[in-house]
């Protein structure tokens, strides 16, 4: 099968052509802000060396992000064009996730950097298991470089690995300043530092989805921009701004059925009213419902003693969501933690769960551990995330 595949993540855009022989074309260009401008002549070009016409192409790969928010738009635009003027399938992979698979390493936390402009980097987390297998550890981040230092060092002991291995095109400018702290880690030996077009195209061909930090099935054209532009968030903060208020209440037994509505609709492995009910009944249960103008909007269950708590669930309905629900059910439970004197508060979140992770750490959450294969119906691991009151 005959494919395309456009990397135009940072400055250097790589783009190449495989067919069934092999890799027919490969063009890298230095475009500076120059995306829009160069990107289709490029193409254009690569195709012409490979002798191929578009509508030869089986699958057009574009990097997801992050990476330079106009490259991955316009990358990511271009392949969607092409796909649909030739019939082609358009396949993505996350700029991290393409590093991290192409690196050498066993038994080691992989970080993969991007250049996140000004003085920022987007850092990936995977981990390699003693056979080189790559697995997605946590969500990525993007920060200056103590931010990033220190996301290393606490992904780094949560994933309990003997060596740490930090790639990618984000090394350079920080090199030493990374050598000081993980002795080693940037190595050029683990792969070579600019993103690849081939690298791009194994992981966005790969089948293996959500636990490889790969997309799931449906989701394989959707930009990891990590973070959200300016403008974008400050329309999103005003419009919430302007709502009714979100209500918290004690979740009671007759909310259970409309609460398993909205479990079957959001988890893959769902609680059973059963469970729900069970709960509802243990004495250390502190269990809230948030609602927004009288509906149902969103729910967490939690345990909650002075030795220790646990949040077993937390779930808000699709509509919504991004307008403070679970903020608004997260601060109640912390105050109830701090007026029980909780010691610490733990949970566990799917590995591919950026949304929920990022929502934790905004409320003091940190990464504790691991749990390998946790979840049964995908096999993807948990992260165990815990909160300790300020000064604890
Ligand atoms: C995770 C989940 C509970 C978040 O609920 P929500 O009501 O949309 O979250 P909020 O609007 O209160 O967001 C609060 C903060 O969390 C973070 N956050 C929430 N959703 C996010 C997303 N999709 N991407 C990045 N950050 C996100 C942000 O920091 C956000 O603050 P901001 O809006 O000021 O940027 C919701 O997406 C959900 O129900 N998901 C499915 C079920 C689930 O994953 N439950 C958790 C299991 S461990």
């Amino acid at each position: 099968m005959t494919g395309l595949s456009i990397e135009a993540a940072t400055s250097r855009v790589e783009i190449a052509v495989r067919g069934d022989d092999g890799l027919r074309a490969h063009e890298i260009e230095e475009v500076g802000h120059g995306h829009t401008r160069r990107l289709t002549a490029l193409i254009a070009r690569a195709l012409g060396r490979a002798e191929v016409r578009p509508t030869q192409l089986s699958w057009v790969a574009a990097d997801l992000g992050p990476g330079s928010f106009t490259g991955v738009r316009v990358g990511l635009a271009t392949a969607r064009a092409l796909a649909l003027a030739s019939g082609a399938r358009v396949r993505g992979a996350s700029s991290l996730a393409a590093l991290a698979g192409s690196t050498s390493a066993r038994r080691a936390l992989i970080c993969p950097l991007v250049p996140a402009g000004r003085l920022d980097a987007y850092a990936g987390f995977f981990r390699a298991d003693a056979r080189g297998a790559v697995s997605l550890l946590a969500a990525p981040r993007v920060g200056p470089l103590a931010t990033i230092v220190q996301a290393i060092r606490e992904a780094f002991a949560a994933a309990g690995t003997a060596n740490v291995r930090i790639v990618g095109p984000g090394v350079p400018r920080w090199r030493e300043a990374l050598e000081r702290s993980f002795p080693g880690a940037t190595s050029p030996e683990w792969r070579f530092e600019g993103l690849s077009a081939l690298d791009l195209a194994a992981a966005a061909l790969s089948p293996r989805g959500p636990a490889a930090g790969l997309p799931a099935p449906g989701d394989e054209t959707q930009p990891l921009y990590v973070r959200s532009a300016q403008a974008e968030e400050r329309v999103r903060h005003r419009a919430s701004a302007a709502e009714a208020p979100v209500a918290l209440r004690p979740f009671r037994v007759d909310d259970v059925p409309a609460a398993a509505v909205i479990e079957r609709r959001v988890f893959s492995d769902p609680w059973p009213e059963s469970f729900f009910r069970g709960e509802l009944g243990h004495p250390q249960v502190y269990a809230r419902v948030a609602e927004r103008g009288g509906r149902l909007a969103g729910y967490s269950v939690a345990w909650l003693a002075a030795a220790g708590g646990h949040l077993g669930n937390l779930a808000v309905t699709p509509e919504e969501r991004r307008r403070g629900v679970a903020r608004a059910l997260v601060e109640d439970l912390l105050a109830r933690a701090r007026a029980l004197k909780t010691e610490s508060l733990s949970l566990e979140v799917r590995v591919s769960n950026f949304a929920a992770q990022a929502l934790y750490r905004t409320h003091g959450f940190r990464l504790a551990g691991l749990r390998r294969g946790y979840y049964r119906d995908t096999g993807e691991d948990a992260l165990v995330m815990e909160w300790r009151p300020k000064g604890a």
